[in-house]
């Protein structure tokens, strides 16, 4: 009589399989956290990159320009932190003092149009170095409120 016991792990098994097959026919919708973290780490890297440009003999206008575009281009990532259900790495007080996350937002976005502004017309990385400096300290003064450790 331990046929009966095999019988129902295979059920088992084989409702397991259905499921898992079931659930990735699925269109997968990434969630605010992933989001939001994919483009942030896109920051570091783009800021990371003008940053390297930040010499007399290194600095590429176009391509200094390029990453200052990308960040400005994905500045959407505000609307991912509405959700409070979606906590990730952000701290509680993103929501309890939303109208202060609101602003450092805000003054980031300032901070990245006049970078994109500066990088439009700059020869030299004498032109870009103050306002990649406010831009870079923008995000680093946000996170020390709103971001955990
Ligand atoms: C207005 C606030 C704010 C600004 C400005 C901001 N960040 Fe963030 N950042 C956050 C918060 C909040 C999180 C945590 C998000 C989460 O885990 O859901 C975060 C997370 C990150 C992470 C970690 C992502 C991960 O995978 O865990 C990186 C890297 C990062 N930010 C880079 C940057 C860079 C670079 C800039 C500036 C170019 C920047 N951030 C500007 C609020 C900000």
């Amino acid at each position: 009589m331990n046929i009966l016991p095999i019988s129902k792990g295979l059920a088992i098994a084989i409702v397991a399989v259905l499921t898992v097959t079931a659930c990735s026919s699925k269109p997968t919708t990434p969630n605010d956290v992933s989001i939001r973290q994919d483009i942030m780490q896109d920051w570091r890297i783009s800021s990371d990159i003008m940053k390297s440009m930040l010499f007399e003999d290194r600095f590429d206008a176009k391509a200094f320009k390029e990453q200052a575009d990308a960040i400005q281009a994905s500045t959407h990532v505000w609307a991912h932190f509405d959700n409070d259900a979606e906590k990730g790495k952000a701290q509680d007080t993103v929501w309890t003092d939303a109208a202060g996350f609101k602003l450092k937002a805000q003054m980031f976005d300032d901070a990245v149009g006049e970078l994109v502004s500066a990088a439009d017309k700059a020869q030299s990385f004498t032109d870009v170095e103050k306002a990649f400096g406010k831009m870079n300290e923008s995000c680093g003064s946000c996170h020390k409120s709103y971001k955990s450790r």
